[in-house]
């Protein structure tokens, strides 16, 4: 009877239908905010430093992170592929975390290393120098820009009070990282970076 009354008043039932699906949407994601393995960095891990903090800028300003991923899922295929998988205290200083789903291009989570400066210099400037295949858009423009000093000094004041552990030390170290850089510099040191703090037990 109580249940004739449900369907014939859609406003009662849509309300209902909202409480239930935020108690199942509280359930899943409250606790991951709690538990530690989540919410906690893999050993060595440190906040950006400030050339590859003004990458990552750069980064999400191109919009790299419509056509690339930056998380490598448990499946063998794609371990063998990218390499270990990516966990989740490797992204605590991550904000917004670049994760993705979009994967026009390859998983970016651990590129950093795999190939060298010179390369990523000449892939960003034109892929199909290197990649004649490749149909990423060139970005040549990064050479000409510099970074800002006062701009990733601003950035890390604000991580700060969201809680990244930045030192007196890192802020000193601004002017000097990014002395005379170009946006083109501080995008290469931000993929050089990638993936370098993956716990071992996660190797393969
Ligand atoms: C329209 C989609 C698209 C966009 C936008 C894009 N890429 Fe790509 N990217 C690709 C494709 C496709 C490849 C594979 C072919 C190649 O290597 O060029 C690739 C390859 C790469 C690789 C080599 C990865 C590897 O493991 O071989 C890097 C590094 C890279 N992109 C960085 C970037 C960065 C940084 C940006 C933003 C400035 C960007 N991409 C924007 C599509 C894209």
């Amino acid at each position: 009877m109580n249940h004739a009354l449900l369907e014939k008043n859609i406003g009662l039932m849509a309300v209902l239908i909202a409480i239930v699906i935020s108690i199942g949407g509280l359930v899943e994601i409250v606790p991951l905010m709690f538990q530690a393995q989540v919410i906690q960095p893999v050993p060595g891990l440190k906040p950006y430093p400030p050339l590859q903090l003004a990458g990552r800028d750069i980064y999400i300003r191109e919009g790299c992170y419509n056509c690339h991923s930056q998380m490598i899922r448990s499946l063998a295929s794609e371990v063998l592929r990218y390499g270990p998988y990516s966990v989740a205290g490797e992204s605590v200083y991550d904000r917004p975390f670049q994760w993705g789903s979009k994967r026009t291009g390859p998983d970016l989570a651990r590129v950093g290393g795999r190939y060298s400066d010179d390369w990523q210099r000449v892939h960003l400037t034109n892929p199909r120098n290197v990649v004649p295949e490749s149909n990423m858009p060139a970005f040549p423009w990064l050479i000409q820009a510099k970074v800002s000093a006062a701009e990733v000094h601003a950035h890390m004041r604000g991580l700060v009070r969201l809680g990244d552990p930045y030192t007196d030390a890192d802020f000193a170290s601004i002017a000097a990282a990014v002395d005379g850089k170009t946006e083109m510099d501080a995008l290469i040191a931000y993929l050089q970076g990638l993936g370098k703090f993956r716990p071992k037990e996660t190797q393969p």
